[in-house]
């Protein structure tokens, strides 16, 4: 296989409704080591619209009254670093990761862009590694999808943001857009319940050659925490 040539292997394209955590796990830790490759030969941008996001949101000036470069954020799935390295290059400098794949975190750590890094798992029931309200902002690109993460775990994202704070994330069309897998029925509960409030959701690209058509769109997601 020629280097132009590596994109998702099959353990990755595997990955269905009733795949176990652990096989998320073993296939990026399999990944870690040529995740940047996959990334430029499927043309990924997960990171890129995260950040974009997040940039729209602190330039329309009634999300945070003050903004300050040292907010707490947190990088769920963070794998080798593409939000924090764009964090840190806009003067972010208190920004966390979480991800459960250690050896992409690693990777991320020879970057010295994350302030503290947690390996775990995006599960959902309650997470002990992060308290309630600890982060102004999360974001989350490429992690919420289906076989890597249930849709319950949506609403830990939401516990973990203070009120105010924002969560943004990508989420692919072919798991957001079937009722059934319950991705968009847990975010819209949460919009019913007074959780948080839509400020944004675009349909955009994903990767820009993907293996499969399947992983060509999602959405671009941002919520504000009320409560
Ligand atoms: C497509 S990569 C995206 C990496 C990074 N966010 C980016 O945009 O460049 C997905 C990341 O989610 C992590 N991941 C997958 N399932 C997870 C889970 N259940 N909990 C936490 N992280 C998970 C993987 O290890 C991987 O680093």
């Amino acid at each position: 296989m020629t280097t132009a040539e590596i994109k998702y292997p099959k353990r990755f394209l595997d990955l269905n409704m009733n795949s176990p955590v652990e096989d998320s796990k073993l296939a990026y830790d399999e990944m870690a080591a040529c995740w940047e490759k996959i990334s430029d030969n499927t043309g990924y941008k997960g990171h890129i619209l995260c950040v974009e996001a997040f940039d729209r949101a602190m330039q329309a000036k009634d999300v945070y009254s003050n903004p300050r470069k040292d907010m707490k954020i947190l990088d769920v799935g963070a794998g080798t670093g593409g939000i924090g390295e764009m964090l840190k290059a806009r003067g972010y400098n208190n920004v966390d990761a979480l991800d459960i794949s250690q050896e992409m975190l690693n990777l991320a750590a020879s970057k010295n862009l994350y302030k503290k890094s947690i390996c775990a798992p995006l599960i959902d029931t309650h997470m002990k590694e992060v308290e309630t309200a600890e982060y102004d902002a999360v974001l989350c690109a490429g992690t919420i999808v289906y076989g890597q993460v249930k849709p319950g775990a949506i609403e830990q994202c939401a516990r973990f943001v203070k009120p105010g704070g924002l969560f943004i994330f990508t989420i692919r069309v072919d798991s957001y857009d079937p009722v059934e897998y319950g991705y968009s029925t847990t975010c819209e509960k949460l919009e019913k319940t007074g959780k948080w409030l839509k400020m944004l959701k675009e349909r955009r690209e994903l990767h820009a050659t993907p293996n499969e058509e399947r992983l060509r769109y999602c959405y671009l997601i941002t919520y504000k925490v009320l409560q």
